[in-house]
């Protein structure tokens, strides 16, 4: 079992932004929380922070997320774009695609991702991804983007209430991987694709690359708002990945991802 190191993270990494200053933990409630909580004005952006274990690890609308001791991948990393909370999606789209590129690059396995932030192996789950946003007093930019990524590298077995749904690298392949070399490519990744959304064009191809590699569309899926649960036809993403269904009765809509979640059907 190898454990997380700065040296060897910096060894593979090649990045302008992300990664410039690394913090790692033994043990954290939450990298996305500790990085919400400290004081951003003296960091600058690609700040990242990094832990062995997370004791309270969040996953969307107030889930979860399973990271055990030495096995997983578990980072937050600092944004400070200029965006409005409109397009505060492309964040999580940018990282998604960050990850299937690395993933596919370090370990040769064809992943694919659930709209909106899930990175799928056939119908398991293998990483999530988290971006919380704090928004410029009385405007529509953002302050502060915090992105976390959680990777499911090393684990063996998993809890029995997620054991159907969850997979790793190491389920998938049985061979041990060096995390260290994964979190630097998924940062390599993630300096290309964020310098890209920089600009309109660049936007435009990184939610190409989203849309090509996602497993759903032309899918029948089930959408589960709240109480309210009903099928639909995935038909595309739009630019900024929000979801277009069709539902039984024709109509066509958009879904944002709010408090939707998507089943396979
Ligand atoms: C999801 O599955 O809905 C998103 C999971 C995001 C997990 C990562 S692990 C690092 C960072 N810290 C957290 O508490 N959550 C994110």
């Amino acid at each position: 079992m190898n454990r997380l190191s700065e040296l060897e993270i910096k060894n593979n990494l090649h990045t302008d932004i992300v990664g410039n200053r690394f913090e790692i933990f033994d043990s954290i409630d939450s990298t996305n929380t500790y990085l919400k909580k400290i004081d951003k004005t003296l960091l600058d952006e690609g700040f990242t922070v990094l832990a062995e274990n997370q004791t309270g690890g969040k996953g969307r609308s107030g889930k979860s997320f399973y990271a055990p001791n030495c096995t997983g991948i578990y980072m937050s990393m600092l944004f400070k774009p200029s965006i409005k909370l409109d397009d505060i999606n492309i964040i999580t789209v940018m990282a998604a695609v960050s990850v299937v590129d690395a993933l596919k690059s370090k370990t040769g396995i064809l992943v694919s991702i659930k709209w909106v932030n899930d990175i799928m192996y056939q119908n398991k789950k293998l990483c999530g991804i988290l971006a919380e946003s704090s928004i410029k007093s009385y405007s529509e930019w953002a302050e502060y983007i915090v992105l976390g990524i959680g990777v499911n590298v090393n684990e063996t077995d998993f809890p029995d209430d997620i054991k159907e749904i969850a997979t790793s690298l190491k389920q998938i392949t049985n061979i041990e991987y060096d995390r260290n070399e994964i979190v630097a490519e998924i940062l390599n990744c993630v300096d290309k694709n964020y310098k890209f959304i920089s600009n309109t064009d660049g936007r435009k191809k990184i939610v190409d690359r989203y849309r090509e590699n996602l497993n759903m569309l032309g899918k029948q899926i089930k959408i589960i708002n709240g109480n309210d649960t009903y099928i639909a036809k995935a038909l595309d993403v739009d630019e900024n990945a929000e979801l277009i269904v069709e539902n039984e009765n024709g109509q066509i809509y958009n879904i944002n991802c709010g408090q939707i979640s998507i089943r396979a059907f």
